[in-house]
């Protein structure tokens, strides 16, 4: 299996094929030049995608008066992000549940508008949506085909659909069209499973027929999110490797979400790997998988399962979970959950509330308690000072100072410590942005590497 462009080479079978599976009366717009057969005459491969500052907010919650002024809370799903996709390669985009993977893949195709930042498709700006002779050319397989196929239709019509609408094909012209595809898809025979309903077909048939309906208008750009996490084990190999025999006969160039990192490890060119709306390390995927920079690609990575007991690795992702995009972590996303953090991270009051509260469960656990116990604390945060008011002086002093002496990040975050009559404020050191690193062909966000 290869990951680079493979446009030269094709023997007369593959050129038949695609002959039939594609020609220009598909689309109505023929400015753009779909015979992949044709050499380009440059070797390097061309930019297909450039993503810049990206960001896509979505209004959650709120009240009625909130949706009415337009100050709903935001979920920051994507929140600055920018790579570029080569013509012909898969470019995996990957992380935790809730990173905003498949909210990246969704506003680059048009689907989601973007808040804000810019998308180019071989260098033509499509942020603001995807004119219509461009939208043959990308498309998105999902991840559940179940859900994603129309149970009222059969696999023709599902598979039929795009053409309907985009081409001017006669009835019998997409019959033919429609069948090539189902056996380059491995859906055979065509004439039996064409008549089926999704709700006939097993999982992995059901998969390919939404292979077919992204394929069947010749697209040169796919979005594959998480194409095979809802398949079998068994399957999976098999759907992977059509997609790349697709990828290597039509000179596609995907855009792979997954959070499995070892399909990615096999099949991804380059990869980004994100964080709560971020990428954290962007860059060739070898040398990522081989030497991750970041310390949360470094624990996807050691989170990775391998077959050799003889090398068991540490499976533990870092502690707790992914918090929530209405209002991030201050810093570095990733501070609070960082195996290696320091103490210009981006601390804030919030975590020592965390603090606290993980103080208190451990001292009910000690004290065999199921529920809170220990001391009585109500903690008020003022985020635009970035600083905590603490009831229950004493306790608190005694956590801030044991901090402190163990010169935890978070100890050393602290900027002052102001006692009163009634409560104690802690300040901490406001945070300081988090740079992009280039090394070599790779970005990196975080202040450890740029240091290093
Ligand atoms: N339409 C929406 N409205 C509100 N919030 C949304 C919407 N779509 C996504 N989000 C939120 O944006 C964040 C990113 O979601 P997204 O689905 O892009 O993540 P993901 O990395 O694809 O996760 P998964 O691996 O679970 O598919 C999540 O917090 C999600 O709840
Ligand atoms: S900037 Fe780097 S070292 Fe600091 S918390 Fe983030 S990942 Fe960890
Ligand atoms: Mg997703």
């Amino acid at each position: 299996m290869t990951c680079g462009r493979t446009n030269a080479g094709r023997d007369q079978t593959v050129l038949r094929n695609q002959a039939v599976l594609w020609d220009e009366s598909i689309s109505r717009d023929k400015s753009v030049s779909r015979d992949k057969s044709v050499p380009r005459g440059d070797s390097v491969p061309r930019d297909k995608i450039v993503v810049r500052g990206l960001r896509k907010y979505f209004p959650v919650g709120g009240t009625l008066l909130d949706r009415i002024l337009g100050t709903q809370p935001l979920v920051k799903a994507v929140d600055g992000v920018g790579f570029t996709i080569r013509d012909g390669e898969v470019f995996g985009l990957l992380g935790e549940s809730g990173s905003g993977k498949t909210t990246v893949g969704r506003v680059v195709l048009g689907l989601e508008p973007a808040t804000d930042g810019e998308v180019l498709y071989e260098g033509r700006p499509i942020t603001s949506g995807l004119p219509r002779s461009l939208r043959r050319s990308l498309q998105i397989i999902f991840q559940d085909p179940h859900a994603s196929l129309n149970p009222a239709m059969t696999i023709f019509q599902g598979i039929e659909h795009g053409l309907l609408i985009h081409s001017s094909l006669n009835r019998a012209e997409r019959r033919e069209r429609v069948y090539a595809i189902m056996e380059k898809v491995g859906l055979v025979p065509p004439e039996v499973l064409a008549h089926a309903y999704p709700s006939g077909l097993s999982g992995g048939q059901r998969q390919r027929a939404v292979i077919a309906r992204a394929m069947i208008l010749g697209p040169d750009f796919v979005v594959a999110d998480e194409p095979v996490s809802m398949l079998d084990m068994s399957i999976r190999a098999r759907i992977l490797k059509l997609l790349l025999d697709l990828k290597d006969e039509f000179g596609l160039t995907y855009l792979f979400i997954t959070h499995d990192l070892a399909t990615a490890k096999l099949i991804c060119s380059h990869v980004g790997v994100m964080y709560l709306g971020q990428l954290v390390e962007v860059g060739p995927a070898r040398a990522i998988f081989e030497e991750p920079l970041h310390p949360y690609t470094r624990a996807l990575i050691q989170a990775v399962p391998v077959p050799d007991p003889a090398r068991a690795r540490d499976k533990a992702l870092p502690h707790g979970e992914i918090p929530d995009g209405i209002r991030p972590p201050s810093g570095c996303r990733f501070h609070p959950r960082c195996p290696e953090p320091m103490p210009e991270c981006g601390w804030e009051p919030r975590d020592l509330q965390d603090l606290i509260d993980r103080r208190l469960l451990e001292l009910a656990e000690a004290q065999g308690r199921t529920g809170p116990a220990g001391f009585d604390v109500r903690m008020v945060e003022d985020e635009a000072n970035h600083s905590l008011m603490v009831a229950n002086k004493p306790a608190l002093l005694r956590l801030i100072d044991a901090e402190r002496d163990r010169e935890t990040p978070l100890g050393r975050a602290i900027e002052s410590v102001e006692v009163g009559q009634r409560s104690v404020k802690v300040r901490f050191r406001k945070p300081v942005p988090i740079p992009d690193v280039s090394i070599g062909d790779r970005t990196v966000r975080c202040l450890r590497v740029a240091r290093d």
